[in-house]
């Protein structure tokens, strides 16, 4: 898929979500996708394609869970590359981290079915943005960071520096240790399979 196809799908995931999602959350969208150009700039990666990750990653958090289970019942052939991944059967298999994790690979399939992408880094990126695991690609880790790490959310003090300083492996265990502590810190539960990727990056 060449630059101009990429632009032009971009184009129109921007109107769309512009329309259809609150203005904090296509904010959230935007935000994502600058720091993932920005990210994608320093380790030499495609950023047309990590922005339009970035972008519409979460383009169907906001529709019911039953929508974005549909999505994925009826289009889940765009997303067939991923099945046996044990980040993604890990999110099909709890229901209780299904329904807040199952918008990323909604939004793969909203992606692949009603805007053509084909690319696999990309679907990668948006279907495993909530899970993530250490087999995803340059740019699925970027989309991770960005989403995690993005300004207009609340963060650590140090991320500025770290995201213009640390490598890319080590700027996603960075990112996968503040996930670990922001759920620990809100009292929240944390899925087990990110606190077992966790624990399996640190040894
Ligand atoms: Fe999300
Ligand atoms: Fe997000």
């Amino acid at each position: 898929m060449d630059y101009i196809e990429i632009t032009e799908i971009t184009k129109r995931v921007e109107i769309k979500i512009a329309a259809t999602l609150s203005p904090k959350r296509y904010a959230h969208c935007k935000s994502t996708g600058a720091v993932a150009v920005m990210l994608s700039e320093r380790f030499g990666v495609n950023k047309e394609a990590s922005y339009l990750a970035g972008l519409s990653h979460d383009m169907c958090r906001e529709l019911s869970f039953e929508e974005q289970e549909n999505l994925v019942d009826n289009y889940g052939a765009c997303i067939a590359f991923l099945r046996g991944r044990p980040s993604l059967e890990a999110l099909f298999s709890d229901t209780t981290y299904k329904r807040k994790m199952i918008h990323g690979p909604a939004a793969a399939c909203l992606l692949c079915h009603e805007f053509g992408m084909r690319e696999p880094d990309i679907l990668e990126a948006v279907a495993l943005h909530s899970v993530a695991d250490e087999e995803m690609s340059n740019i699925a880790k970027i989309v991770y960071i960005s989403d995690k790490l993005e300004p207009l959310r609340s963060r650590p003090q140090d991320v500025d520096e770290k995201l213009h300083t640390l490598d890319l492996d080590a700027l996603f265990v960075y990112t996968i240790a503040c996930v670990v502590h922001w759920f620990s810190e809100a009292d929240k539960p944390l899925s087990p399979f990110t606190a077992d990727l966790y624990s399996r990056m640190l040894k």
